[in-house]
């Protein structure tokens, strides 16, 4: 990518989506295709916290969750500071203050991926608090309804990632940031 910065145009990559849409795997790709560190979002929260997520749910309540991940956001809502892969929380978009953000932080990719495709892959996990309940698929359903709107709403760019591996999705990423900070500069 170019080296020219703008300061209120940082270099950054932001990956939304929902839980199991694969921002993380892609983070580690772009990662290793750019140099750029990869801010994990979710993996900061349970540092601070000192705990994982499914206590701090537990324990302290979504809303207590999501005050600390709105106050994160605003940390990294800094125009001097560029060229990060930053993988968010798939809650990220419900907050309307935290969808005024991400479009600052850089070039936003929501990983666009089909109800069934998340469903089979968190089936075998237990560490997402909001899919521990008797009917996961529901609850799937209805999360992605009312926040597929709100992904849109954000994202620079919608990338159907279903018959794509990881290596493909991450070039198509590094292709239309570049193209996009290109007009920027
Ligand atoms: C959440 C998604 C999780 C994590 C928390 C809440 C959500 O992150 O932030 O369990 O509301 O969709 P991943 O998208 O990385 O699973």
């Amino acid at each position: 990518m170019s080296n020219q910065e703008s300061p209120s145009h940082p270099r950054n990559i932001v990956l939304v989506g929902f839980m199991g849409s694969g921002k993380s795997t892609i983070a580690r790709v772009l990662h290793q295709r750019l140099g750029y560190p990869v801010v994990e979002m979710d993996q900061i929260l349970e540092k601070r916290a000192g705990k994982p997520i499914t206590r701090i749910f537990e324990e302290d309540g979504e809303e207590a969750f999501r005050d600390m991940e709105a106050g994160l956001l605003c940390e990294l809502d800094d125009p001097s500071a560029s060229k990060r892969i930053i993988s968010t929380g798939g809650g990220i978009v419900v907050r309307p203050g935290n969808r005024e953000v991400l479009p600052r932080l850089g070039y936003v990719v929501w990983l666009k991926v089909p109800a069934k495709t998340i469903l089979s892959r968190t089936s075998q996990t237990r560490h997402r608090p909001l899919l521990q309940t008797e009917n996961p698929e529901a609850a799937v359903r209805e999360m992605m309804e009312k926040r597929e709107p709100f992904y849109e709403e954000v994202s620079n760019l919608a990338l159907e990632t279903t018959g794509l591996d990881s290596g493909e999705i991450a070039s198509g990423i590094l292709e239309c940031a570049r193209y996009h900070f290109a007009q920027l500069s």
